[in-house]
């Protein structure tokens, strides 16, 4: 077997961004792309030669011989060992429990996450550092800078290695473990959730439904859920996980999960329904004929913390991003630990997490997590909700109405606005940006306006500075406008704008939430011209 220096040419669009570098599948099929960008990745890392790393990916098209050639290309750079999943398969959260675990230097994770996969469709690589989560922003520049002068990368000359079998074998002077990707994960959950009272729960009729969409959680599904926990043949949906994740869009809301919502909102609905996404980070909970959103989530996970054997002796605090609803930091405040309001996106939470500030987290986009890994994790919180069912013994919609009556209900929603034209996004933002120092005292639509402002944030643990964060305007009665433009959207601009009133009085917590928005949806729109200065008339997606 021989390593062969390969000549290349820098490639100028391998930005990695907060989610690593994701193009389109085509891209990374031309000659060398892949090669640079895990080349600019090894040359950036210090103390690589010898060391351990954790490789796996989504199971979406070209995961398979983007495996080989990472291997390949470790083995010639030195690296001493790579812990792979089977079939080149680890969900981002497994990945990052596995890092952990066995004390790696990193990982590289193969993913999209819930864009769609196949031949068409995306492929993405992302960097994970030792403490199991995406690599720092000074990380993924260098790795950028790398690759804008790579001239040459190192691969070994070898045939395809078989990954559907355990074990060990070796390639050149590197060891290679295929490992079980499920094995490491189903632990760790096991130690923090009361298996037995779920399983006690689950044999005593209650019906689940988790939906899989077709990507790497269903193998996770069919071990925790179905081996450990013994739920019937027929609770899990789109279980196998397929390279094109079936033409669909494995991502879990009320539009890209539609069976499994219709079956949640049926005749005989099943008790509890829950999905994730293409690489099982992001979740969706359900209960029957009832949405939970993904900030109430966060909420009543920490409210009923304590019955769950991992987080039993209470949490250090509760993270959330800024555009995420304030129903988290009412629980906080009762429980009298720190709320914290950080940017969008997660690596904002790690350095709490790693400062031991923070226990839970979590964002308005279907991402919750905490502490036990450095990624959000779609699996752990429906087993998280599964163990509060299991302890409350009382239906879901119940126990989220008594939480609303103790702490108030945050109606909530998120509209966005897909596509619009760069300018007239920008165009929008600056104009509004501009009348906010205005707004602070005036009564606007009913509610009286306490601040305004461009949030910035500056980190409590290592004290960068974050600023330009989105626009909010927040009421002294509870409700609040954020504007943000996506920063992971790919065709011109996305317009998220997130809408949130508080109410106290249990007598008014039975509206549907766009009715109980609607004054405030028709005050964004007259605050910042949306209708008029994007010329659309309604949002594309409503969550
Ligand atoms: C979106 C979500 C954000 C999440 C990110 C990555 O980013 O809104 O919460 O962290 O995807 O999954 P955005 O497009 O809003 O910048
Ligand atoms: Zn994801």
């Amino acid at each position: 077997m021989q390593i062969k220096e390969i000549a290349t040419r820098p490639f100028d669009d391998q930005r990695p961004g907060t989610s690593g570098l994701r193009k389109k599948v085509s891209v990374f099929q031309q000659p060398h792309y892949l090669e640079n960008f895990v080349q600019s990745i090894f040359d950036s890392l210090d103390g690589l030669s010898g060391a351990t790393l954790v490789l796996g990916g989504d199971g979406r098209y070209h995961n398979r011989q983007a495996i080989q050639v990472i291997l390949r290309m470790a083995a010639a750079n030195g690296v001493g060992r790579v812990l792979v999943g089977r079939d080149g398969l680890l969900s981002t959260p497994a990945a990052s429990c596995v890092i952990r675990k066995h004390g790696t230097l990193g990982g590289i994770i193969l993913s999209a996450s819930h864009n769609p996969a196949g031949p068409e469709g995306d492929f993405g690589i992302k960097y994970n550092t030792a403490n199991g989560g995406p690599a720092p922003e000074a990380v993924t520049e260098a790795i950028y800078r790398r690759s804008r002068e790579i001239e040459r990368y190192r691969i070994l000359e070898t045939a395809d290695l078989d990954l559907s079998r355990d074990g060990r074998q070796t390639l050149g002077e590197m060891q290679v473990e295929v490992i079980d990707p499920v094995a490491d994960y189903a632990g760790l959950m096991e130690s923090l959730f009361d298996f037995e009272a779920i399983r006690r729960l689950l044999a005593g009729g209650f019906r689940l439904r988790f939906d899989a969409m077709h990507a790497v959680t269903g193998p996770y599904a069919e071990e925790i859920l179905q081996q450990r926990l013994g739920a019937p043949a027929g609770s899990l949906l789109h279980a196998t996980p397929l390279e094109d994740f079936g033409g669909g869009h494995p991502d879990p809301n009320l539009t890209y999960a539609s069976e499994l919502v219709e079956i949640m909102y049926g005749e005989d609905a099943p008790d509890f329904g829950a999905a994730s996404d293409g690489d099982g980070d992001r979740n969706m909970i359900l209960g029957r004929r009832f949405f939970v959103t993904p900030s109430d989530s966060l909420a009543l996970l920490a409210a009923n913390a304590r019955l769950t054997p991992g987080y039993r002796d209470g949490l250090k605090g509760i993270a959330r991003s800024m555009p995420t609803s304030q129903a988290a930091d009412r629980v906080a405040e009762k429980l009298g630990i720190p709320a914290y309001e950080t940017p969008t996106g997660w690596k904002f939470f790690g350095n709490l997490l790693d400062a031991g500030l923070a226990t839970l987290c979590g964002e308005e986009s279907f991402g919750t997590g905490s502490d036990h890994v450095r990624e959000k994790d779609g699996l752990w919180a429906v087993l998280f909700w599964l163990n509060i069912l299991a302890a409350r013994g009382e239906p879901l919609e119940t126990i989220v109405r008594a939480h609303w009556r103790e702490f108030g209900r945050n109606y909530y929603s998120r509209h966005d606005y897909e596509g619009v034209a760069t300018e007239a996004a920008q165009g929008l933002m600056d104009a509004l940006r501009k009348r906010l120092p205005d707004l602070p005292g005036r009564t606007l639509g009913g509610h009286r306006v306490d601040y305004a402002d461009d949030f910035s944030y500056t980190d409590p643990v290592d004290g960068s500075l974050s600023r330009g964060q989105g626009l909010r305007i927040g009421f002294s009665d509870g409700a609040r406008i954020v504007f943000r433009l996506s920063g992971t959207g790919t065709e011109g601009a996305t317009l998220r704008v997130y809408l949130e009133r508080y109410e106290a009085d249990p007598a008014r917590q039975d509206q549907d939430a766009q009715s109980a928005l609607a004054g405030l949806i028709r005050l964004a729109d007259e605050l910042a011209g949306i209708r008029e200065r994007t010329g659309r008339e309604r949002p594309t997606v409503i969550t």
